[in-house]
């Protein structure tokens, strides 16, 4: 009797360890993917009025609203991602121009994987010139500490992942309501420019 409850606990441990590992190896792949997207050359004007052009968009779309003031990056724990809001203010000097340019254009980061839980789609439709004019703006913005989690993506974050309700914004850009050029808000950008 003893030795079939030893068997029975080490088989479902076994079945445990092998469904968690799976969680983790699985989301990983999708999570590390990286998508290859050319860098291309960006022309970066400095002057004041780019500068102030470029804060003017940061303000609007939101850059503030996640990443706190001075872009120093903030930690929603109600994020089923884990995900943190960068410290932006020292990302930024990590970053080359080209790098930032294809950050928000196709919502793929630095080491070429894709963001999660920052809605590239609201910046895809910005023009070419808006970018430039948000990198010169964001160049402006002095680096700040801030002392933040590091991400690290919840269980049910990882199954949803895996189950596809939760996508990279690099994924999902073709899909977003944002990236649809009959939606008022891209409309009324087009029309404001
Ligand atoms: C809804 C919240 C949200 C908004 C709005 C937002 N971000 Fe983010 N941002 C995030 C999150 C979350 C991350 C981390 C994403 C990741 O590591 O995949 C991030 C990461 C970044 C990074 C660092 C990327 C890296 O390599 O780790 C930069 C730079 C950045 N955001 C700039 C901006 C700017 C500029 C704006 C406004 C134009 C903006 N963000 C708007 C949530 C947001």
């Amino acid at each position: 009797m003893k030795k079939i409850i030893v068997i029975s606990i080490l088989i479902v441990s076994g079945l445990l360890i092998t469904a968690v590992s799976y969680v983790f190896i699985r989301s990983n792949a999708i999570i590390n993917k990286k998508y290859n997207i050319a860098l291309v050359d960006v022309v970066i004007s400095h002057d004041p009025v780019s500068v102030a052009a470029g804060k003017k968009i940061a303000l609007t779309r939101g850059c503030y609203g996640c990443h706190n003031e001075n872009l120093s990056g903030n930690f929603y724990p109600y994020w089923e991602t884990g995900m943190v809001a960068a410290n932006v203010s020292k990302k930024i000097p990590q970053y080359s121009d080209k790098e930032l340019f294809r950050l928000f254009k196709h919502g793929i980061k630095k080491d070429e994987t894709g963001l999660w839980s920052m809605p590239a789609g609201m910046f895809v439709n910005l023009s070419p010139k808006d970018i430039c004019r948000l990198i010169a703006y964001l160049r402006t913005v002095p680096a700040v500490e801030n002392k933040l989690p590091t991400t690290a993506f919840s269980f049910k974050g990882r199954m949803n992942i895996i189950s596809g309700e939760i996508i990279s914004e690099v994924v999902s850009l073709p899909l977003h309501p944002f990236n649809l050029p009959q939606m008022a808000v891209t409309m009324l950008y087009l029309q404001a420019r």
